[in-house]
């Protein structure tokens, strides 16, 4: 495991373009190699969960070809996958394993999912539910993976959706696609509409009636050439660091918008940022804009982050609670339990990482809650191999007295290899 050294910075400064949209482009990943024809992608993400789709799909017999790890040439199995020689290995991914298991589940084949130990602890009974409504068989060890699917013709059902999961939603979604008859589902909280705009990207009908969202089934998609949008959620690191130094001055290039991912942004609003929108378009449905932001002259107030906000930033919450300590009022956070079942026990290590950097802290089962206006010390940091872990408590060392050690900070990788660079670049010292 490598340890990063993080120093305090005086202030935080710059203007980058960030890799791609994690959750973009495992879709697009996915869709591709179930596609016809060649679908070309620039500023893929360069992180690792998004190459381990990739890595999937080739196993499924869709041709890959990696011009850099950012161009990515995928030639679809026009809507047939084989039997795969080898099991699916999904690393530390997720949101590959929950989507794919929908991707094949039609397909008459048996498909074992595997992951790392991490994946391995991360509740699958979620999608099995569904799939086997629709008629494939799943098994599971006590909840989890490994993974066996057996695959075959899979008829259409509708479905509530009881934990707000876009992974899940997805898995309906891609099964849908492929089923007879025509699949629908609700969500008891609106979560990412990524699936929805790729799917209608790659050529698909979906339809929506209020609250329910519909997938006529046997529909076969077309590749397309796309830019993936840069990643929010990578940019939530920044932007709270932005958030910590009066004289800030933070400008985001090509940054994924999607409004079901931008309450982070109204959030940063809400604790102070000024936050200009210099520029904004829509690429495949997304939304994709330059962003410029300064800090509240005065620090940070804090607020409470609670019900669907919550599920709607659950990706950037422990960054959110990282800096809590630095705001004036604090940051509450409830009704977050699924954070608990993310890479790790994501409320446990940001509890348990603030107080090794002296602050205080109460812990929920369903969240924490940070009070305002205390100062941190520099502390060993346990990122748990977890990249957001690692990533949140380097933007808390920022404002920190003394160094910073981040223990497990390789984890950046699965989702944000440029982080350190980047954070280097932009904090002045
Ligand atoms: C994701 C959905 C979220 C999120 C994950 C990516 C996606 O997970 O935490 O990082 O791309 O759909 P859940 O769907 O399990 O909430």
């Amino acid at each position: 495991m490598s340890t990063q050294t993080i120093r305090p910075a005086r202030s935080f400064q710059g203007s980058v373009t960030l890799p791609g949209d994690k959750s973009i482009s495992h879709r697009y990943a996915m869709l591709g190699g179930l596609a016809e024809g060649t679908t070309r992608l620039s500023n893929f993400s360069t992180g690792a969960d998004p190459h381990s789709s990739l890595a999937c799909m080739e196993t499924l017999g869709a041709k890959v070809v990696r011009t850099d790890e950012k161009t990515i040439e995928i030639t679809g199995t026009t809507g047939s996958f084989g039997q795969p020689a080898k099991p699916l290995d999904c690393g530390n991914s997720g949101s590959t394993m929950r989507m794919l298991s929908g991707l094949v589940a039609p397909h008459a084949h048996i498909y074992t999912l595997i992951g790392d130990h991490s994946l391995t602890l991360r509740p699958m009974e979620r999608i099995r539910k569904p799939l086997m409504q629709m008629g494939a068989k799943l098994d599971l060890i006590d909840g989890h993976a490994p993974i066996t699917i057996y695959g075959g013709p899979l008829t259409a059902i509708h479905f509530d959706t009881p934990i707000p999961s876009a992974q899940v939603k997805t898995a309906i979604l891609f099964a849908g696609l492929q089923a007879e008859g025509t699949t629908s589902l609700t969500e008891s909280v609106r979560t990412r509409d990524h699936s929805e705009h790729a799917l209608r990207a790659f050529g698909a009908t979906l339809l929506r009636d209020g609250e329910k969202l519909s997938i006529p089934g046997g529909q076969t998609l077309k590749a397309i050439n796309a830019t993936v949008p840069g990643d929010l959620s990578s940019a939530a690191f920044f932007l709270c660091a932005a958030l910590l130094f009066p004289d800030s001055n933070l400008v985001l290039d090509a940054v994924g918008m999607n409004p079901t991912r931008s309450s982070l942004l109204d959030i940063i609003a809400a604790l102070g940022g000024k936050i200009k929108v210099l520029h904004v378009e829509e690429q495949h449905g997304e939304m994709v804009g330059t962003i410029q932001v300064n800090a509240p002259a005065d620090g940070p107030t804090g607020m409470e982050i609670t019900g669907a906000l919550s599920a709607q930033v659950i990706d950037e919450l422990p960054v959110l609670a990282a800096i809590g300590p630095y705001t004036r009022d604090g940051i509450t956070i409830r009704d977050a339990k699924e954070l608990r079942v993310k890479e790790s026990d994501r409320i446990a290590l940001v509890v348990k990482n603030l107080r090794a950097m002296g602050a205080e802290v109460t812990e929920f089962e369903d969240g924490l809650s940070v009070p305002g206006g205390q100062s941190l010390h520099g502390a060993l940091i346990d990122s748990g191999t977890d990249h957001r872990i690692a990533m949140a408590f380097s933007i808390a060392a920022l404002r920190a007295s003394g160094d910073t050690e981040i223990h497990g900070a390789e984890a950046a990788a699965i989702s944000f290899p440029e982080f350190f660079t980047l954070l280097d670049t932009l904090s002045v010292r």
